[in-house]
């Protein structure tokens, strides 16, 4: 079986292409080449490499039929943003593909009505980035189901891994903040610290990618959120974090707009696109129909992707110690 991935040198290619490799698909790695993945593995040698650039091609209305001409029986697209993307590659690979993998996101919810959020609920969006993968969420279900396109959408939580910064206990990607809470300093959080995020190992969405592929026809006309089994507090990812450096996290709580003027306005939106989506998903669906059994918890992968930043220097512990 020919897989390609649209993307596959990134966060989840990372770990996606290994698992191909591994279980004995033939895969195809579309990029610019502009990037390496972030663990290397050997299974990378056995990786047939094409570049392009989606834009470029797609403006020249030849992506999708230089992905069919490729002659994938599987294609996992890691990389479409926009509605009309995923019509023009939709339209080439019509009845050329058993498979065809979206990589959506969390952000098809807009705030949780009942949490944890089911995939059943109905979309809320906000943002351009959200309200355009639910719209290509919506169009790929449909094509599913209406037209028999073998369509799957997996919705990520906050992707992380060792090699890249994760979102922190203030809800933004300063890794200062876990600095500080290692070292015993302060930290200020927004409102009563008790908003939400929800992680997921890279690995761990690289799983639900094979479980996907091995649980084909359950899979089909379907999306699923891939995340870990629950989600976090602000308050409560602050104290475990200090808890993992022998700190009692010292936290003080301010109403947002007090809060924001503490930050850079870059940390402002990012915690605000956070807070104001405050994810709580479910993940029973996705056990269900794919068995898929995430390996991290938030915490466990965070802990990773901490002590990678911790290594290599991003973050400056002092003389304490990480214990888990
Ligand atoms: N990051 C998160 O926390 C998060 C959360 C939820 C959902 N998601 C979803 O995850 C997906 C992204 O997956 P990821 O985080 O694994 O990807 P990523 O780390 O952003 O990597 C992107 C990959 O696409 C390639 N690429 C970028 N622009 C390209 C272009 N114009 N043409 C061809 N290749 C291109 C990159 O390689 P080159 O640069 O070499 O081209 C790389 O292989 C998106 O659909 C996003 O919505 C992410």
């Amino acid at each position: 079986m020919r897989v390609v991935i649209i993307g596959g040198s990134g966060h989840v290619g990372t770990y996606l292409a290994p698992r191909l490799v591994e279980a004995g698909y033939e895969v195809i790695a579309i990029s610019r080449g502009q990037r390496e993945p972030y663990q290397p593995h050997a299974a990378w040698r056995a990786v047939q490499h094409v570049t392009l650039d989606r834009a470029a091609e797609e403006a020249a209305s030849s992506f999708g039929p230089r992905v069919r001409a490729l002659q994938p029986d599987v294609v996992i697209d890691m990389i479409c943003f926009r509605l009309e993307s995923a019509r023009h590659l939709v339209e080439a690979l019509h009845g050329h593909v058993q498979h065809f993998l979206h990589c959506g996101t969390i952000w098809v919810h807009g705030p949780s009505v009942v949490a944890p959020t089911t995939e059943e609920q109905p979309r809320r969006p906000f943002g351009d980035y959200g309200v355009q993968k639910a719209a290509i969420e919506a169009y790929l279900l449909d094509q599913a189901r209406r037209c028999g396109f073998p369509a799957t959408v997996l919705h990520p939580g906050h992707i992380v891994g060792p090699g890249w910064r994760p979102v922190n206990p203030a809800g933004n990607f300063n890794p200062q903040v876990f600095a500080r809470l290692a070292r015993g300093e302060a930290v200020a959080l927004p409102n009563l610290g008790m908003e939400t995020v929800h992680h997921v190992h890279a690995d761990d969405v690289a799983q639900s990618f094979m479980q996907a592929l091995a649980h084909w026809s359950t899979a089909i006309g379907q999306s699923f959120h891939v995340v870990s089994p629950a989600a976090l507090t602000l308050r409560g990812y602050a104290e475990a974090t200090a808890a993992w450096f022998g700190q009692t996290a010292e936290l003080r709580f301010l109403p947002w707009e007090d809060w924001r003027a503490t930050v850079s306005e870059e940390e402002a939106r990012a915690t605000w696109d956070h807070i104001a989506h405050s994810p709580n998903c479910s993940i029973a669906k996705a056990e269900r129909l794919l068995d898929y059994r995430p390996r991290y918890s938030s915490l466990q992968a965070v802990y990773e992707a901490l002590a990678w930043l911790i290594e290599h220097g991003v973050v400056d512990v002092g003389s304490t110690a990480v214990s888990s």
